[in-house]
């Protein structure tokens, strides 16, 4: 990328570089102005290849334009961001997969502890749902935004078990994305400084910690789980029983972007 605008840049410069004199037109006579020719070229006298060709100014001209064109493709993608890693690509799509089929099985698990009797739990299960569905589509953006390609997620088949069996599966799920996964996917990012895969992996472990402990505080509990209702931010999937003030803890966003789960 550097090197196509240096590319670019340069020839532009000697485009705004000023007719100093009229001087030698050579074969490349392309204008008159006030009465004189002048060279085709636009730039100093001294720099024309076709009229000056052996200046001693007009080589020294090119070396600057050659050395200043290759310092410039080099800085350039400094300055625009490094390109991203496949490592940081590889975890984001790994963590696309796992979100997909998370917020799948927690909706199946919903379905379960509802026909089991138990409102409450089903209706963590939709929160964490819809949380995961959130992450699912961060990490699916923030793939497009790094210049990677989002695979085609496989659902996994789910068989529940029993509401208690459920709660187990799906705390060692969140303790292991909130342990291992996520703060490893992260440090990679961070080492990428991959802004869009820093921002969406940090939303994501986040979420999970709540996820864990919220899990735990049903499993706990169950059987008499008290009432309580659940709201998930709708930028970051941040996953609450009481609604924050004013700024959702995680994204920062407006308490508004905050939605009630049913
Ligand atoms: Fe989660
Ligand atoms: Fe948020």
């Amino acid at each position: 990328m550097g090197c196509l605008v240096a590319v670019w840049v340069m020839p532009v410069a000697l485009r705004q570089a000023p007719y100093r004199v009229p001087h030698k037109t050579g074969s490349l006579v392309l204008r008159s102005a006030g009465g004189k020719l002048w060279c085709g070229h636009v730039a100093p006298w001294w720099s024309c290849p076709i009229s000056y060709p052996n200046n001693a100014m007009n080589k020294s001209f090119q070396q600057v334009v050659s050395v200043t064109a290759f310092a410039v493709a080099l800085v350039l993608p400094g300055v625009a961001g490094a390109k991203v890693s496949e490592q940081t690509l590889k975890n984001l799509n790994t963590a696309f997969q796992g979100e997909s089929n998370a917020a799948n099985r927690y909706g199946k698990f919903a379905v379960k502890a509802a026909a089991e009797g138990n409102a409450q739990v089903a209706k963590l299960f939709r929160a964490a749902a819809a949380s995961e569905a959130i992450h699912r589509d961060t990490h699916k953006k923030a793939i497009a935004e790094l210049g990677g390609t989002a695979k085609e997620f496989e659902l996994d088949a789910v068989t529940p078990g029993t509401t208690a069996e459920n709660l187990k599966a799906s705390i060692k799920g969140e303790t292991y994305e909130r342990d291992t996964m996520y703060p490893d996917f992260l440090a990679v990012a961070k080492a990428d400084d991959a802004a869009a895969a820093i921002r969406t992996i940090e939303f994501a472990l986040a979420a999970e910690k709540e996820h864990a402990k919220l899990y735990q505080e049903a499993l706990d509990n169950l059987g008499k789980n008290a009432k309580a209702d659940y709201f998930v931010c709708g930028v970051c999937g941040m996953t609450v029983t009481e609604l924050p003030a004013k700024k959702c803890r995680s994204c920062r966003q407006s308490v508004d972007k905050y939605n009630k789960i049913a």
